[in-house]
């Protein structure tokens, strides 16, 4: 195996009821009890689930009214500008713990927030840009999450979107990871199915950018990834043919979570270019990450899976249990696991093409230069070139 590291030191509490059985706990251990508390969430779902009443609930009967400060409109996507919005609002308010209500973007933003407030240089340039050490203090923040996908919850990722730049990128740092993560399965419910069937591909997505990367022999990290993928595939499925099934939903929201506490990263080099591609989609048109992840991946798998041949039969063979002895050869085998991924996506009723997700003439003339500003991923089974991802944003057309 290739050397690694791995932690995560976030401290999860899961199931129906848990934030007003754990919140109080994770409150007086992170927080003194004259302390501001930031409570952030995004456009109002939080108010319909339940997650915002049972947090408010917990804080005032801890005596923490009055010192609760609500800052609220994280959107999807979360910008650079909103962030910076938060961290003056957390320093201002002289905020001394932070707690994320919502789904990726709001814990993203919330995470960001946590570095930023409590840093006096430019966070974005500095860390986000140019990836520098993170020395400093951030502020504690813990988070109550209210859709499963991006896995945010569980480690130091935070994804922002610089408007002015047209730049969509990610940085995981340790120090970014929440103090606490409270996982109530019954806030997911009223997802609407669109935001459901989105976010649990963006959850398949990030097991499979981890999985077809080196190495490609067998190794623990890709065997938990392969049970993963197998359990995942069910769960969507009993999800999409009733939505309120709580057993598939709450496995799909702890699926999400072990899909990027970094365990199945160990030892890998991990690819994310259909990430890399998604974000700058994303970047410049405000799509749906999961739902632009969907279009992407079996297109860009058609160009790859010859570099990696081996973990693209291993994916036929053990998550969608196609036979060797069916098939002429080991590309048709692995041609094969692509295509079974691609009907699962049709059968989902994702968007298979770009003008699925909502494209029109205006941002078809975008995609040559959406195509330069990529990250190319030092990870992947082979790099692309700017001229392959254009070919590949065609493809999906
Ligand atoms: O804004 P509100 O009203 O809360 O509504 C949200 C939002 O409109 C709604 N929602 C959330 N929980 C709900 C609910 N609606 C009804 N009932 C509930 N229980 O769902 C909508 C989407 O929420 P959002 O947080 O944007 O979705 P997601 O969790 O997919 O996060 C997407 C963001 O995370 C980034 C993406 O790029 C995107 O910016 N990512 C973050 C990662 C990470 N931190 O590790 C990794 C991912 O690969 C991803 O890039
Ligand atoms: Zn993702």
């Amino acid at each position: 195996m290739e050397r690694f590291t791995w932690e995560c030191r976030t401290k999860v509490r899961s199931g129906k009821g848990c934030v007003r059985e754990y919140l109080e706990g994770f409150v007086r251990e992170f927080a003194a009890p004259d302390t501001n508390i930031m409570v952030g969430y995004g456009g109002g779902s939080v108010k319909k689930n339940g997650a915002y009443d049972d947090v408010m609930d917990v804080l005032k009967g801890m005596g923490y009214e009055g010192r609760i400060y609500e800052f609220s409109g994280i959107m999807s996507n979360p910008t650079l500008a909103k962030m910076l919005e938060g961290a003056d609002f957390a320093r201002k308010n002289n905020i001394g713990l932070i707690i994320a209500v919502g789904g990726g973007s709001v814990m993203d933003c919330c995470k960001a927030i946590s570095v930023q407030a409590k840093y006096d240089g430019d966070a974005w340039e500095d860390f986000w840009m140019q990836g520098k050490p993170m020395t400093h203090e951030v502020l504690p923040l813990g988070v109550v999450v209210t859709m499963p996908a991006t896995g945010s919850e569980v480690n130091g990722c935070a994804v922002l979107t610089n408007e002015e730049t047209h730049i969509k990128t990610d940085r995981d740092y340790a120090e970014m990871n929440p103090v606490f993560a409270l996982l109530d399965p019954a806030y997911t419910l009223t997802m609407p199915v669109r935001q459901m069937r989105a976010g649990t591909f963006d959850i398949l997505s990030h097991i499979m950018e981890t999985y077809f990367s080196w190495p490609v022999e067998g190794n623990p990290a890709d065997d938990i990834s392969e049970g993963l993928m197998r359990g995942l595939i069910r769960d969507f499925r009993a999800a999409l043919a009733d939505p309120q099934d709580y057993q598939a939903r709450s496995n799909i929201m702890w699926t999400a979570s072990l899909a990027e506490n970094r365990i199945i990263k160990t030892g890998k080099s991990k690819d994310f270019e259909a990430h890399n591609m998604e974000h700058q989609l994303s970047a410049y048109t405000n799509c749906n990450h999961g739902e632009g992840l969907a279009v992407l991946h079996p297109v860009y798998y058609r160009h790859i899976y010859k570099d990696g041949l081996g973990k693209f039969v291993s994916f036929a063979e053990n998550v969608w249990g196609l036979r060797r002895e069916d098939f002429g050869s080991d590309e048709e085998l692995a041609l094969a696991g692509i295509d079974a991924l691609a009907d699962l996506i049709r059968e989902a009723g994702l968007p298979t093409t770009l003008r699925e997700l909502g494209f029109g003439e205006a941002e078809k003339a975008m995609l040559p230069e959406i195509a330069k500003s990529c990250f190319v991923s030092g990870g992947a089974f082979r790099q692309l070139t700017q001229e392959e991802i254009l070919e590949i944003y065609n493809e999906c057309w």
